[in-house]
């Protein structure tokens, strides 16, 4: 696998599926980097989760691109796999998110684990689109940010994640619609109920 195209490499957020042992979906958001035109990734998910367990034992999943925040939001905190509106995969063995916008289906074509943070390439063996990428937002970036401070808690220090949501609010309150808002809510409160747990 060619790992570069004229340099042009980035990281592009986004929703990992892949299957557990029993057969069941886990979702997780992932940012891996990527080519311009998305013909191949590589992930980097610690030893501990389930996407890196789920990747070594099938080398299959499936990546997804959306504008759909809240999607985000709720498998950050582990509130989709319930819920998710899921078709099987193509192309490979998983389901697929019906409410993301692009999907690529993958297999893993190397993977190293000598660190915590494991290192995964992946070559993109199909692609589709199921519906347009609405646009830019300021809150939509808000929520993707306030679900990576989710992610973090007890990695960050939760004044560091509690002054970072007071910031994000300000966009959010400006230029969200309602999937928006409803997704900084739901960070907003499983932050606020984890900060209650901790002390
Ligand atoms: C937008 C976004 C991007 C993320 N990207 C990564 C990533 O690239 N690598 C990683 O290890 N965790 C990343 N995370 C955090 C994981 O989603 C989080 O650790 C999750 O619990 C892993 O789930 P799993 O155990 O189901 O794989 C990201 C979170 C968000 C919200």
């Amino acid at each position: 696998m060619s790992n570069s195209t004229a340099g042009d490499e980035l990281i592009l957020e986004g929703i990992v599926t892949t299957l557990n042992a029993d057969g069941s979906p886990n979702i997780s958001p992932m940012g891996p980097r990527v080519d311009r035109e998305v013909t191949w990734l590589v992930l980097r998910p610690f030893r501990t989760s389930q996407t890196y367990q789920n990747l070594r034992r099938l080398n299959e999943g499936v990546f997804h691109v959306t504008d759909d925040v809240e999607l985000i939001a709720r498998a950050a905190i582990g509130q989709l796999s319930d819920v998710a509106n899921l078709l099987p995969a193509r192309g490979v063995q998983g389901v697929m998110l019906v409410d993301a916008c692009r999907w690529f289906a993958f297999r893993v074509v190397e993977l190293d684990d000598t660190q915590e943070r494991t290192t995964i390439h992946c070559s993109v063996v199909a692609t589709g689109t199921n519906r347009d990428f609405f646009g830019f937002n300021r809150a939509k970036h808000a929520v993707i940010e306030a679900a990576i401070l989710a992610t973090r808690i007890g990695i960050l220090p939760a004044k560091q994640i509690n002054a970072e949501m007071e910031r994000l609010a300000v966009p959010v309150e400006k230029t969200a619609g309602e999937q928006e808002r409803r997704a900084f809510k739901l960070l907003r409160e499983y932050i606020a109920r984890s900060a209650t747990a901790d002390s």
